[in-house]
């Protein structure tokens, strides 16, 4: 059974383009971006894991901060340049309301490659999993995922297969490739 939290969103796997996640809400972390912006949203379950991991990185004395959640259909397309940075309208993750790009003062809040060096950068790509997340777009990874290196966007998978993920390296699109070929995760069904 596939969930929508396991569910593979790239180019050849769109979503709806009236596909709104049901129950968006506010994340409730500092957050680059003022209370009432959509991009402040997230699914409930994703919104309570990120809760959960960004409050652990302030108690560890770190700075991490949300800058974009949520993003409509409407809203990605508006974007859209054809950027690889940027996904066509349909195939973000944004829409699902299952990813988060985060970023830290210290790189003023930028999405740069320069995060995966800072200290929010480095924590997150250890505990991002123990929270159900995966660092979505890995570095080496872009002849799999069409996206260059992304160390600031995380994507809620559940925790078994973040786990499952971030021990054997491998990413969602090569996940769901095993799986079609039934033999992922030594046949368990960790969706
Ligand atoms: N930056 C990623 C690819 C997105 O736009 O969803
Ligand atoms: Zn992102």
């Amino acid at each position: 059974m596939n969930s929508i939290y396991t569910r593979l969103i790239n180019r050849e796997h769109p979503l709806p383009a009236d596909y709104i996640p049901e129950g968006l809400v506010d994340i409730g972390i500092p957050f680059d971006a003022l209370p009432g912006d959509p991009k402040r949203l997230l699914e409930k379950t994703a919104a309570l894991a990120a809760l959960e991991l960004i409050n652990r990185s302030h108690r560890e004395g770190l700075n991490l901060c949300g800058v974009s959640g949520y993003r409509s259909y409407e809203r990605q397309k508006k974007l859209y340049t054809g950027s690889p940075y940027v996904a066509p309208p349909g195939t973000s993750e944004h829409q699902s309301g299952l990813a988060l790009d985060v970023s830290c003062p210290q790189i003023r809040m930028e999405l740069t490659e320069e995060f995966a060096e800072t200290r929010e950068g480095i924590w997150l790509l250890h505990h991002a999993p123990i929270y159900g997340f995966i660092l979505r777009y890995p570095a080496n990874k872009e002849h799999i995922t069409q996206v260059p290196y992304e160390p600031w966007h995380i994507r809620y998978v559940t925790k078994p297969l973040a786990a499952y993920l971030s021990l054997t390296g491998i990413t969602l699109e090569e996940y769901h490739e095993m799986e079609n070929n039934g033999s992922a995760a030594g046949g368990m069904d960790l969706t």
